[in-house]
């Protein structure tokens, strides 16, 4: 694992940005895993300021949202098909028929998963897959005891993880979700996770340091080949 820890959280979104922008200007065909949530949110508004500046082309570019809320329609403003759109895929150049999202509206989201694992092996595979980790080490929504060689699957909600989303959802936070599994992000040939704040200092140093568990499903990217981490100084702050 290579890991980086910048001053703060705006210049780990930069950094994260020109990590992505370069990828795909060696590999315009880029096949992009993408996240929600904070984690994210600065390193795509500096994504979409290097697009305006004719810095990156995103035209042939890929992508694939790495979870989505079930019992939530796919236009509520905190799915993670709307929050992508708005956070970032409806600034760039990206072909609509690029972009991929989990189902979660398919009156079978079982299928909808299987469907989506078929769709990352035709594409050929993620080429680099973006991260951000639960307060509880979760990847996605792959929750502690999610097994290693996981794929993409419906997933009951942690209480950790419905405190932490009752800021988007108030009272009516979602029980359930799609993610891919933790089998399929390890596939990814790239993997860049990034994790700011003191809140996830802790979690960041047992996901690292510790030891290689399904306690911490993060844990299991110190076994990926080409996993590289961007923290801010307060993430890092625990690391021994
Ligand atoms: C959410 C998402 C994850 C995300 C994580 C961290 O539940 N499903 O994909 O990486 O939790 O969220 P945040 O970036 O808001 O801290």
């Amino acid at each position: 694992m290579k890991i980086f820890v910048y001053e703060n959280r705006e210049i780990l979104g930069k950094e994260a940005a020109k990590f992505i922008a370069s990828a795909i200007r060696k590999n315009p065909k880029l096949v992009l895993g993408l996240i929600t949530g904070e984690t994210p949110l600065e390193c795509y508004k500096e994504l979409v300021r290097m697009y305006q500046r004719g810095e990156v082309d995103f035209s042939q570019v890929k992508t694939f949202a790495l979870d989505e809320y079930l019992e939530l329609p796919l236009s509520h403003p905190y799915s993670c098909k709307s929050q992508l759109l708005e956070t970032l895929l409806r600034y760039l150049n990206i072909p609509h028929k690029n972009m991929h999202f989990l189902d979660a509206s398919s009156p079978n989201p079982a299928s909808a998963c299987q469907a989506y694992e078929e769709e990352i092996k035709r594409v050929g595979g993620i080429d680099l897959q973006l991260l951000g980790i639960g307060l509880n080490g979760h990847l996605g929504l792959n929750e502690p005891g999610s097994p290693f060689d996981s794929r993409t699957r419906i997933v009951e909600l942690t209480e950790t993880t419905k405190t932490y989303l009752a800021r988007y959802f108030g009272e009516r936070v979602p029980k359930k979700g799609m993610t891919m599994g933790l089998g399929t992000i390890m596939e990814a040939r790239e993997i860049l996770l990034m994790a700011h704040g003191q809140a996830k200092a802790d979690i960041v140093a047992k996901a690292l340091k510790g030891p290689v568990t399904t306690k911490v499903p993060a844990s299991i990217l110190q076994r990926h080949p080409a996993c590289t981490v961007m923290l801010d100084k307060a993430a890092a702050s625990r690391l021994p």
